[in-house]
């Protein structure tokens, strides 16, 4: 039984990244926020503005515990996931990587997208990114370094990580 969770700030390439790394492995891809957004039938720009962020944040650590059931998958969170506490307490249980760059290269990536409502200004970006940070590194029994590398390289570290997961571990 195994389940991949790919976590880090927003832009750092969680979705694409898990595609990859899915196809490789031969297991489901799900991307908890297309999860979300199909089930509310709106768009997450919507469900901030019409039910607010708190409402949101239900809904995802909802799906979160739902998705422990699931087995032979690679899981992309959102990027806000290590914001509850309950999320950090699951996440740490599971096989958890962490998708690492520099900020500003991720703020370049997202700013003003209008579907993320939390990417607004540089500002917020950064004061998110640094309340954030520690969260992913505490959470996340793997941190992978991304900046210069393609995803290609990303998901072949990923692998040779959980390659060496299994060699450690008690058969
Ligand atoms: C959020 C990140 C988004 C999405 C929502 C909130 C955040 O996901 O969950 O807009 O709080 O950082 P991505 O990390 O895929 O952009």
């Amino acid at each position: 039984m195994r389940r991949i969770y790919l976590v880090g700030f927003m832009g750092c390439g969680k979705s694409v990244i898990g595609q990859h790394l899915a196809t490789k492995l031969g297991y489901a891809w799900v991307d908890l926020d297309t999860l979300l957004v199909k089930r509310q039938g709106c768009e997450i720009a919507q469900i901030f503005d019409t039910y607010g962020e708190a409402y949101f944040r239900k809904l995802e650590t909802l799906l979160l515990r739902e998705s422990k059931k699931w087995n032979k998958v690679v899981i992309s969170t959102g990027g806000g996931i290590v914001m509850q506490e309950e999320n950090r307490f699951l996440l740490k249980e599971e096989e958890t990587f962490y998708l690492a760059w520099e900020g500003k290269t991720l703020y370049e990536r997202v700013l003003a997208d209008p579907s993320r409502p939390l990417a607004s200004n540089r500002e917020k970006l950064e004061t998110l990114y640094e309340l954030r940070l520690p969260l992913y590194e505490d959470i996340a029994a793997h941190k992978v370094w991304c900046e210069g590398k393609t995803p290609q390289r990303v998901v072949e570290e990923i692998i040779k990580a959980m390659e060496e997961t299994n060699e450690n571990s008690c058969h």
